[in-house]
């Protein structure tokens, strides 16, 4: 709390509200007494001037281009640490130990596998099922199996529920591509890393042995490192707002999952690639900058553009450093890239783009990464959710354990008609 006060000035009453400060950022005026005081409501559709929570996780500052975990930048984060870091980080919010991180670690890798009857939920699927779909089906079907062992209001069982969520999805994610490709599913071996062990299960089949390419390896633990939290977007939010009524935590992030998937969330990074690959060739690129700043035209440039950023995304910066190196390890020669970077170059000094100030965000340039790797376009998102699972649990452990927590529950300007008698359809 400060000592400011906002006042509001409503026909001829005056209201002071509190102005509360955060450690940085801007300051939020609290409404919470503002329908009790004057009948009203705020309006803010999209929550673009709305604080829906407290935390201590992740800081952005959009005008900026700064993102920081508990503190830590994410250039210095995607640089020295690695994913299992990270997580360790957003869970407990300090940094691990040598021994501590080992721990953690093990502790993860002793909950890779699934139980083996939701293996029949996959048969369930169409082959063609998108993976994002099958995703949500079986995260959502976890409830059903850790349902009565999950206590919410204890800490250790909800510790032991975020553990088995960030331990499985490498392997349910690794399931889902497995099925749409007809391969056998590849069991976890624990002896890998966490990031090695999701690329054996992908990639690796029982007729060979599998090797890890340490560079591959690395850029993607990377990518996760970038996607484990971005304070409240939608996908959180979501996960918040399902789990503030005291939901399973395994339906809640399937609820994430449902709402990450969307093209203008974490579907982005396909989208993105399949712009890219749609505009082919870097004389075609004017077309569609012109198409993106057509208002008749509902084309977007995807991958550029941000709620929060009005920068670059610090997360873009270090994405166009690991293309180079990943083309550069697989000796992959994508022509996409050199289109991707026309596309940056232009976009950014056009007029339209400076004015509303988009820039490459986070998916502009994922895409060619994961598509070097070998993972089909409809994997993009799924592994963006394997990597924001870590975000999710870490939000929904901080939301629960939070003793002011009440379920989310918005209001609205209700615009429809007012009470009117019901018409008995012979008299319609
Ligand atoms: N291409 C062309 N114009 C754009 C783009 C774009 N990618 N993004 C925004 N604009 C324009 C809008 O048309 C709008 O113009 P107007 O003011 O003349 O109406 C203005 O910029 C503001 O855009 P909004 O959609 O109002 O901004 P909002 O904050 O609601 O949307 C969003 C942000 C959804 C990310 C948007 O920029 C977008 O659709 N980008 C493409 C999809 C994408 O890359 N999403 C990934 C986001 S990152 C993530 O989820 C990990």
């Amino acid at each position: 709390m400060t000592n400011k006060v906002a006042t509001l000035n409503l026909g001829d009453q005056q209201v002071d509200l509190p102005v509360v400060s955060g450690t940085v950022g801007p300051d939020v005026i609290d409404i919470r007494k503002l329908y009790a005081q004057t009948d009203c409501f705020t309006f803010d559709p999209g929550f673009t001037s709305t604080a829906s929570c407290e935390s201590q996780l992740t800081y952005i500052d959009g005008d900026e281009g700064v993102l920081l975990h508990r503190g830590y930048s994410i250039e210095e984060l995607s640089e020295e640490s690695s994913f299992m870091e990270v997580s360790y980080l957003l869970l407990n919010g300090e940094l691990p130990s040598k021994q501590e991180l080992d721990d953690f670690s093990y502790t993860i890798s002793r909950h890779t596998m699934l139980h083996e009857q939701l293996a029949t939920f996959y048969r369930g699927f169409r082959r063609d099922a998108h993976p994002m779909a099958i995703m949500c089906g079986v995260v959502g079907a976890l409830s059903a199996f850790y349902h009565d062992s999950t206590d919410i209001a204890d800490p250790v069982q909800r510790k032991i529920a975020s553990h088995r969520l960030i331990a499985k999805m490498p392997t349910i994610a690794a399931m889902a591509y497995k099925y749409s490709v007809g391969q056998p599913f590849i069991y976890p071996d624990n002896k890998l890393s966490y990031t090695g062990n999701f690329l054996r299960m992908t990639f690796g089949v029982p007729a060979e042995e599998y090797e890890v390419i340490p560079a591959v390896e690395q850029a993607l633990d990377r990518i996760f490192i970038l996607h484990a939290d971005h304070e409240q977007n939608a996908s959180t939010s979501t996960v918040r707002l399902a789990g503030s009524s005291g939901a399973n935590p395994f339906a809640c992030i399937a609820a994430g999952i449902a709402c990450l998937w969307g093209p203008a969330h974490g579907g982005a990074n396909e989208a993105a690639l399949n712009m890219l690959r749609e505009i082919g060739t870097p004389d075609k690129i004017p077309h569609y900058i012109e198409r993106a700043k057509d208002k008749n035209d509902p084309f977007r440039l995807m991958g550029f553009g941000h709620r929060v950023y009005k920068n670059y995304d610090p997360r873009a910066t270090v994405m166009q450093k690991t293309v180079r190196e990943v083309l550069t390890a697989l000796k992959v020669n994508d022509p996409i890239f050199e289109v991707a970077m026309q596309l940056e170059e232009m976009a950014l000094n056009d007029p339209y783009f400076i004015e509303k100030k988009l820039f490459p965000n986070v998916d502009f340039y994922s895409g060619i990464i994961l598509s070097a790797i070998g993972f089909p376009t409809t994997m993009f998102t799924v592994l963006f959710a394997l990597a924001r699972t870590v975000g999710w649990v870490a939000q929904w452990n901080e939301m629960i354990s939070d003793p002011g927590q009440k379920i989310g529950r918005p209001r609205q300007l209700y615009t429809g008609p007012t009470a009117r008698p019901y018409v008995p359809v012979s008299k319609r």
